[in-house]
């Protein structure tokens, strides 16, 4: 399938029951032949309000770290492991608070992710967190260990790399040391590009 059939596709899927709750699918966006692949968790409350990822305050975080990397945003396709957002309401308020996907649910979201994969056949695909690179390399994947290790992606012609996700650099209480490692990461997905920019 194209990237626009699976983009079609996907608006009805219904392959776990996040459907029901999340406004809409929000499909991954940018160059259909990206050298660069972005792999995020799962949109936010503001990304699937909009139907476009990162365009809330990770994705704000992303687009300073990917600048000060020297890699322009729109050049990178960006997507997520899980295409629906999986919340729960806070007790008091209309605030909708994330919750992590489970592996049931990151698995029914695979095919979307591999299909836009091997559309996109990108050099290089870089994993933002944990869940998306367990969704790509594996449950027994650890980011502490291999986090910025330019690997092969089993099964593809493209490299992976995994890295911090933007939210973690604003939960964390170092920030700006964590906010230096994305960036540091970048910088290394940046210069294992061939001919690097
Ligand atoms: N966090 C993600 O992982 N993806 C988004 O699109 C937004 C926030």
């Amino acid at each position: 399938m194209s990237l626009a059939e699976l983009r079609d596709a996907a608006a009805g899927c219904r392959n776990c029951g996040l459907y029901k709750d999340a406004t809409q699918t929000v499909f991954g966006q940018g160059p259909s032949h990206a050298r660069i692949v972005m792999v995020g968790e799962q949109p936010g409350d503001q990304e699937d309000k909009a139907g476009e990822p990162f365009v809330g305050p990770a994705g704000r975080i992303l687009d300073k770290a990917l600048a000060e990397a020297g890699i322009d945003r729109s050049t990178v396709y960006l997507t997520n492991a899980v295409k629906h957002f999986k919340f729960k309401p806070a007790e008091r308020g209309k605030r909708r608070i994330h919750q992590q996907p489970n592996r049931t649910e990151v698995v029914a979201c695979q095919p979307w992710l591999l299909g836009e994969l091997s559309e996109v056949e990108p050099e290089l695909v870089v994993c933002l967190g944990a869940v998306a690179a367990k969704s790509l390399l594996g449950a027994s994947f650890r980011l502490t260990q291999h986090r910025g290790e330019i690997m092969d992606l089993p099964d593809t012609k493209s490299k992976v790399t995994a890295t911090t996700h933007p939210s973690a650099v604003l939960r964390a209480e170092n920030r700006d040391e964590v906010y230096k490692g994305l960036v540091a990461d970048l910088v290394t997905a940046r210069r294992s590009l061939k001919n690097a920019p």
